[in-house]
């Protein structure tokens, strides 16, 4: 996967006057530009309803980068880049725009006629764009390909998925669809994979035997922003669990695959996520906590009364030899602490204690905990004895951090990667319509339950907490408790 692209491609960004664009993708493009890594070279065609001219656009574009690209760079180098940039006004449900798009793509083609659209618009539109597409001829592939990038929320749930898969499915092969989770991107993520399918030393006690469960956290310490209106058809369900926090979850599940590709990665993830128990109405009450930050429904474009959750915690457990008996937590949540997103496995206390321990006091099992952003690295604790002591023992710490051994910009944003491996046709990082599915599957019992079953109660959360009470009490009741091992707070 560590690769440049030697041919031209043509970029189209749907919804290009969007956040997403100015902040993420130009800056992206525009890095792999500075790196060399669009070798070939690249076009990027903005369209968006809104009317400007390409110079304007350029400007804007100008903007993201003053405010959001990290590295250094020569002003030499944006001139060069800024001449690649286009834009073409029109509205997403207008063939007549789509022709016209088709012309300015003729214009200057590369040979082969590589495109890659991407479809950062709001996500009602993608039917409209995929078959406007379609109906101006520009999605059949001959002399070059033609991909799709689509951004996430995929569907609102599954029946939403399944008609959107459908709908896209009758213009596009599953091959041309590259469904977006920039998660997926991030360098830490996929280190997850490496961590455990290229060391001998964990993947032998990565089971039920030795592990006695696992946590997934993802933080953050923002809340909805000017995104409330959005979020509050959204919530932490749909936003974060159905997509990024499943990710996570099959990594860290998953068995090994026997080779690094697409397809044999994508079996395995959603072979694990099938196995996943779904929380149903009779466990909706025990396994799950909802949560809203104080402070939530004074924002402008939330509804009075909302109910909507912006933290959530779950239980699930995985029906398969590896898992069975081991819980899950995964738990996220807005305007929390710290942003800290972090996988812990806690593994069993020794079976047998031969060392004599002082009254009350027990040994500390081990913890590994992957530390994917911000303070990237891996964190593991471990006992040791006491000097001059008979047999006091401690648990330590051992550390690996990122910004130590390859420094402090070695982490490219997770944009890049998704947007390289697409030109090169490599899918391992993007989800197929089948695991989007299973997701949802499992998503969709607990919010129709929070809904008519009103149980459990929505809890309120202080901003600035690590959430509510509730989410203490309910690892209390198993004899666990939340582990925050990366943002210093263990
Ligand atoms: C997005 C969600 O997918 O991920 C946002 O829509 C969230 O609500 C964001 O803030 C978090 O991404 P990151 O990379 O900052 O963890």
């Amino acid at each position: 996967m560590d690769q440049t692209n030697s041919e031209l491609t043509t970029f189209v960004i749907f919804g290009a006057s969007g956040d997403l664009t100015k902040r993420k993708l130009i800056p992206s493009l525009f890095s792999l530009h500075q790196k060399q890594k669009l070798a070939g070279g690249c076009r990027i065609i903005g369209f968006s309803t809104s009317k400007k001219s390409h110079q304007e656009f350029r400007a804007e574009m100008r903007e993201g980068i003053d405010a959001f690209y990290q590295s250094p760079f020569e002003e030499q180098e944006w001139e060069t880049f800024k001449k690649h940039l286009f834009y073409v006004p029109g509205s997403f449900t207008e063939r007549e725009d789509f022709k016209r798009l088709a012309n300015e793509l003729e214009k200057s083609k590369g040979d082969p006629d590589n495109r890659l659209y991407y479809l950062a618009a709001p996500p009602r539109f993608f039917p409209n764009i995929v078959e406007n597409l379609d109906d101006a001829g520009l999605v059949r592939e001959s002399e070059g390909f033609r991909r799709v990038v689509i951004e996430k929320p995929f569907g609102s749930d599954l029946k939403s998925a399944q008609i959107l898969n459908k709908k896209i499915h009758q213009s596009l092969d599953e091959s041309q669809i590259f469904r977006i989770d920039h998660y997926l991107g991030k360098e830490t993520v996929q280190n997850v994979m490496v961590f455990r399918f290229a060391n001998a030393m964990f993947e032998p006690v990565w089971n039920r035997n030795y592990i006695d469960h696992v946590q997934i956290t993802v933080a953050e310490d923002v809340g909805v922003g000017h995104r409330a209106k959005f979020y509050d058809n959204v919530g932490v369900m749909r936003d974060m669990f159905q997509n990024h926090l499943f990710q996570l979850l099959t990594l860290v599940a998953m068995e090994p695959p026997s080779t690094f590709e697409a397809e044999a990665l994508r079996n395995e993830k959603k072979k694990v996520l099938s196995a996943v128990r779904p929380i149903l109405t009779g466990q909706i009450e025990t396994d799950t906590i909802r949560a809203q930050y104080r402070g939530y429904l004074e924002k402008d474009g939330v509804s009075t009364n909302s109910q909507i959750a912006t933290y959530a915690a779950l239980r699930f457990y995985i029906d398969n030899w590896r898992w069975q008996g081991v819980p899950f937590y995964l738990r996220s949540g807005k305007k929390l602490k710290k942003k800290t997103s972090e996988i812990v496995i806690q593994y069993k206390r020794p079976p047998h204690l031969m060392f004599p321990l002082p009254e009350n006091r027990d040994i500390t099992a081990n913890i590994l905990a992957i530390c994917l952003q911000p303070d990237e690295g891996i964190h593991a604790t471990f006992e040791v004895k006491v000097p001059d002591s008979d047999v006091e023992m401690k648990s330590v710490p051992m550390d690996f951090k990122y910004a130590e051994s390859f420094g402090e910009s070695a982490i490219p944003d997770a944009y890049e990667r998704l947007l390289l491996d697409a030109t090169e046709g490599d899918a391992s990082l993007f989800t197929r319509s089948d695991q989007i599915e299973t997701g949802w599957e499992l998503v969709d019992p607990i919010i129709q339950g929070w809904l008519n079953g009103g149980k459990p109660e929505l809890a309120i959360y202080e901003p600035g907490s690590w959430g509510p009470a509730d989410a203490d009490e309910f690892m209390a009741r198993s004899g666990r408790r939340w582990r925050i091992e990366c943002a210093g707070e263990s």
